[in-house]
């Protein structure tokens, strides 16, 4: 269901207004809170924001050696990865087991051949140290899509797993194709003294599509725009109003030629005077997208507008999610260097937002929103950060040491070489602290630390 239906709604409710004052009370409170979040105020992260950025000791992440670096599985390559969350964000631990999810593919793919073949796999652990693998998520063959992207689980009062993922591709499909739904399944966790299965798994169901009004469709995607997101979906319960979001990685709507400049894109008056912006910048559109639990178990999402777009800056905000600290709300997002429009010049990394709002006022972090950024001599060392409610955030070994060899040049290398210098383990850990609209590292933790 598009939001703006949902204003429709509003008035057949009103019309009855007579039926019963009790009735008509409070059903108008839960449409006014609706309402009042249909002011999303879509942040616009700049061209200014980005080129206030500076590298400091304070947000460059230490430099990271491969070989000290042990793997979760001995047979498997993992990247993007994400803990069992509670309803309040933090890693939750099941009758004394710790999960990990992670996507995962066989040891012996090409690196950059890894997306076109990924699936969910998760791990658990007694002391969130040493993991043991409990192999695919979905190992009956349901999932949706040709194959699984990054998603996030939580566990609901009751005991159930809920994970949401990114459904990539078409079941079946005899070409690789890059079509990106959200979808939800859930099953009962059980446990032994050794072990952690999950059972009784529900139909899986797709969630959330691109509307091409607040979200960009793939049919709307055209060959001048470097790639195309629907993807990551990150639940989020508000602590404030308890209210349920999904949140995930999108790109403004419409096509090239109908997506209108706006100023605001690129800065203030006094920027924009001496700043140049690339023609090739229109393509990019990156946006950090938010829909709303419609009904109490999380089965259905209704897409609001987005909270952030990137229009003429980047083009690609991955795996975004949101922690709360004091009253601040705090967006994060990850992306890489080569999705910066051209004229800007930005490093791989975590990125950060701030406001007092889920709904808008974000002012970026540290002046540009630059959170954590690989070493300029390493500099896809690491990625897919998550920042964790206490301030750990994790990631996973990328490329190192690849020399000045960019991520073009890198994946032109032979297979060999692209295989001795991808990770594809669990990175070490960091911990930031956060101090309203700045953030530091502050040092580096164990390999794979979720808490
Ligand atoms: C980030 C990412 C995600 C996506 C996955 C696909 O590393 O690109 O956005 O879900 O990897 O493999």
């Amino acid at each position: 269901m598009k939001w703006n239906k949902v204003k429709k709604g509003k008035s057949f409710i009103t019309a009855f207004i007579g039926v019963s004052t009790i009735l008509t009370l409070i059903v108008s409170l839960s449409v006014s809170s609706v309402s009042a979040q249909e002011n999303v105020d879509t942040f616009d992260w700049t061209r200014e924001n980005v080129s206030n950025l500076t590298i400091t000791d304070q947000n460059t992440a230490p430099k990271i050696n491969k070989d000290e670096l042990v793997g979760i599985t001995s047979d498997s390559y993992i990247w993007d990865s994400w803990p069992l969350q509670d309803m309040n964000g933090h890693p939750a631990v099941v009758n004394g087991f710790k999960i990990i999810f992670a996507l995962s593919v066989p040891k012996d793919v090409l690196p950059g051949k890894r997306h076109d073949t990924a699936e969910i796999h998760y791990f658990y652990s007694k002391d969130g140290k040493t993991w043991e693998s409990g192999g695919p998520v979905f190992k009956d063959g349901k999932a949706l899509g040709s194959r699984q992207w990054a998603g996030s689980s939580i566990v609901h009062k009751n005991g159930e797993l809920q994970i949401f993922y990114t459904a990539t591709g078409q079941k079946n499909e005899t070409q690789l194709s890059y079509d990106q739904r959200i979808a939800t399944a859930t099953a009962d966790i059980s446990t032994t003294n050794t072990s952690v299965t999950f059972k009784n798994w529900s139909k899986h169901k797709i969630i959330l599509e691109a509307d091409g009004e607040y979200y960009q469709t793939k049919e709307q995607t055209g060959n001048k725009e470097t790639s195309y997101a629907f993807r990551d979906p990150y639940f989020f319960q508000d602590p404030k109003t308890r209210e349920k979001y999904l949140l995930f990685e999108a790109n403004s709507a419409g096509k090239l030629e109908n997506r209108p400049y706006k100023h605001a894109y690129i800065g203030s008056d006094e920027f924009r005077q001496n700043h140049v912006s690339p023609e090739s910048s229109k393509a990019y559109n990156g946006s950090i997208g938010i829909a709303k639990a419609a009904n109490n178990d999380s089965s259905k999402f209704e897409l609001m507008p987005p909270l952030l777009e990137a229009n003429y800056v980047n083009d690609e905000l991955e795996r975004p999610s949101v922690i709360v600290k004091g009253n601040n709300y705090y967006l994060f997002a990850k992306t890489h260097s080569e999705k910066f429009a051209s004229g800007l010049n930005a490093p791989e990394g975590l990125y950060g937002f701030t406001s007092e709002s889920l709904f808008g006022g974000y002012q970026p972090l540290n002046e540009s929103g630059l959170v954590i950024a690989n070493p300029t001599d390493n500099p896809y060392q690491a990625y897919s950060w998550m920042v964790m409610p206490n301030g750990t955030v994790t990631s996973f070994v990328n490329y190192v040491n690849v020399d000045e060899k960019d991520i073009y040049e890198i994946g032109e290398q032979s297979t060999e070489y692209q295989m001795e210098h991808f990770g594809g383990v669990l990175a070490p850990s960091l911990k930031i602290s956060i101090t309203r609209d700045e953030t530091k590292i502050l040092h580096e933790k164990k390999q794979g630390v979720f808490k």
